[in-house]
C-alpha cells in the first residue's frame, strides 16, 4: 500500500528544473544500513537521496531506489537523485567515466543533479581512494597527511561535466564546498550555470556571506550536516567535551516550545532561509522525525536569534589540507 506522503515543496533552479527541498544525506551512514534506510525513506514519502562515489555507498541507493521502483512505491520520475564526482576524477577524461559508474551504482540512466563534490584535485589509483601525499609531514591539528594533488583545474573539469548535460545523463550540474572566489570563476566562465552549491550550513556555521552570494547568483544552497553532525566525524579537531548543536539551550527551549526536538528545528531554521536540505540519518524514527518540519514556522526573532549563535565551526574543515592547491575553507580565498 503507498502511505500517504508528505508534501515537500520545491525549489526551482536556474535551469528549469525542480528539487525537492528536503532530502536524505547519505555520508558517513554506515554501510549495509543506507539500502533499509533509503527505502524506508521513500516509503515515509522522501522523494530526494543525495549520494555521492566516495561514500561508497551509492550501489545502496541504487538497490533501494530499484525496490522502490519494482514495488510500486515510486515512480523513478517522481524521484530526485543527487550524486558527486569524486576528487580523483577531475581530469576531464576521467568525468564521463566516474559518471557511468555513479550510473551503474544507481541503476539509473540519468542523474537529476550531478555535483562536483569538492574543488581540489586529489590523485588516486583509477577507481580507489585518493592518495595521501607521504612526502608531506602530518598535519599538528590531526596526525594526517595532505593529499596527494593533481594539477587539473576544477575549471576544465565543470566543463567536462556540462559535456554530461549534452549527453543526457545528467539533467543539471552543480558544485559542492566551492567558496564565493571559485564559484563567481565558474560563473564568469561556464555555459550551464550551476545549479546548486552543496555546502555546510547549520546554526553554528550559518555561511551567510556564501549563502547570500548564492541566492543573489540564483544558485541554490544545499545544506549538509544541518544538525552540525552531532556523531563528531573525523573531518575535524573536536574539544572531547564541547556541547554539540543538539544540547544546545537555546535550541533547547525553543524545541520545547514548539513540541518539536532540536534536530527539527536546525531543518527549520534551514528551511526558512530558502536552503535544500539533507540531514542523514539510518535509524526509522529519525528519519520519521526529520520529515516533520512542514507544519510549523519559526518566528523571525527566532530566526535572528539562531543567526547569531553563528560561530564559524565547520565540522568538514579538512585540516591536513588546508595550504593545498585549491582548498575553499579560507577567508579572503584568491587564486
Ligand atoms: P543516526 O544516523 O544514528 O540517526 P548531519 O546530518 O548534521 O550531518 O548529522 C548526522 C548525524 O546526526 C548522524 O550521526 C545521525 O545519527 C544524527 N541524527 C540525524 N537525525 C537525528 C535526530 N533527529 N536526532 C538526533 N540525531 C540525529
Amino acid at each position: 500500500m503507498i502511505p500517504e506522503f508528505p508534501v515537500v515543496p520545491g525549489r526551482e533552479l536556474n535551469d528549469g528544473t525542480v528539487m525537492p527541498q528536503f532530502g536524505l544525506g547519505t555520508w558517513l551512514s554506515p554501510k549495509g544500513d543506507v539500502e533499509a534506510a533509503a527505502l524506508t525513506a521513500i516509503q515515509l514519502g522522501y522523494r530526494h537521496i543525495d549520494a555521492a562515489w566516495v561514500y561508497g555507498n551509492e550501489a545502496e541507493v541504487g538497490n533501494a531506489v530499484a525496490k522502490a521502483i519494482k514495488d510500486g512505491f515510486v515512480k523513478r520520475e517522481q524521484l530526485y537523485l543527487t550524486t558527486k564526482l569524486w576528487n580523483i576524477f577531475h581530469d576531464p577524461k576521467d568525468v564521463d567515466r566516474a559518471c557511468d559508474m555513479s550510473l551503474k551504482n544507481l541503476q539509473t540512466d540519468y542523474i537529476d543533479c550531478y555535483l562536483m563534490h569538492c574543488p581540489m584535485h586529489f590523485v588516486g589509483p583509477d577507481d580507489g581512494p585518493a592518495l595521501l601525499d607521504e612526502s608531506k609531514p602530518a598535519c599538528p591539528a590531526n596526525g594526517k597527511k595532505p593529499h596527494l594533488i593533481g594539477d587539473a583545474d576544477y575549471l576544465d573539469t565543470y566543463k567536462a561535466m556540462e559535456k554530461l548535460v549534452q549527453a543526457g545523463k545528467v539533467k543539471s550540474i552543480g558544485v559542492s564546498n566551492f567558496n564565493i572566489f571559485q564559484l563567481q570563476r565558474i560563473l564568469n566562465n561556464c555555459t550551464i550555470k550551476p545549479v546548486v552549491n552543496q555546502i555546510e550550513v547549520h546554526p553554528y556555521l550559518t555561511n551567510d556571506a556564501l549563502v547570500n552570494f548564492c541566492q543573489e547568483n540564483d544558485v541554490q544552497v544545499m545544506a549538509y550536516s544541518p544538525l552540525g553532525n552531532p556523531s563528531k566525524p573525523v573531518t575535524r579537531v573536536w574539544d572531547e567535551n564541547a556541547k554539540t548543536i543538539l544540547q544546545d539551550e537555546k535550541l533547547l527551549a525553543m524545541a520545547k516550545k514548539y513540541n518539536k526536538s532540536v534536530a527539527q528545528i536546525c531543518i527549520r531554521f534551514g528551511i526558512q532561509r530558502g536552503l535544500i536540505l539533507i540531514p542523514k540519518t539510518t535509524n526509522p524514527q529519525r528519519l520519521t522525525e526529520n520529515a516533520d518540519v512542514f507544519d510549523f514556522a519559526l518566528e523571525s526573532g527566532e530566526m535572528d536569534t539562531i543567526s547569531a549563535m553563528n560561530q564559524n565551526f565547520r565540522v568538514v574543515e579538512l585540516p591536513q589540507n588546508v595550504g593545498v592547491r585549491y582548498y575553499p575553507f579560507v577567508d579572503n580565498y584568491s587564486e
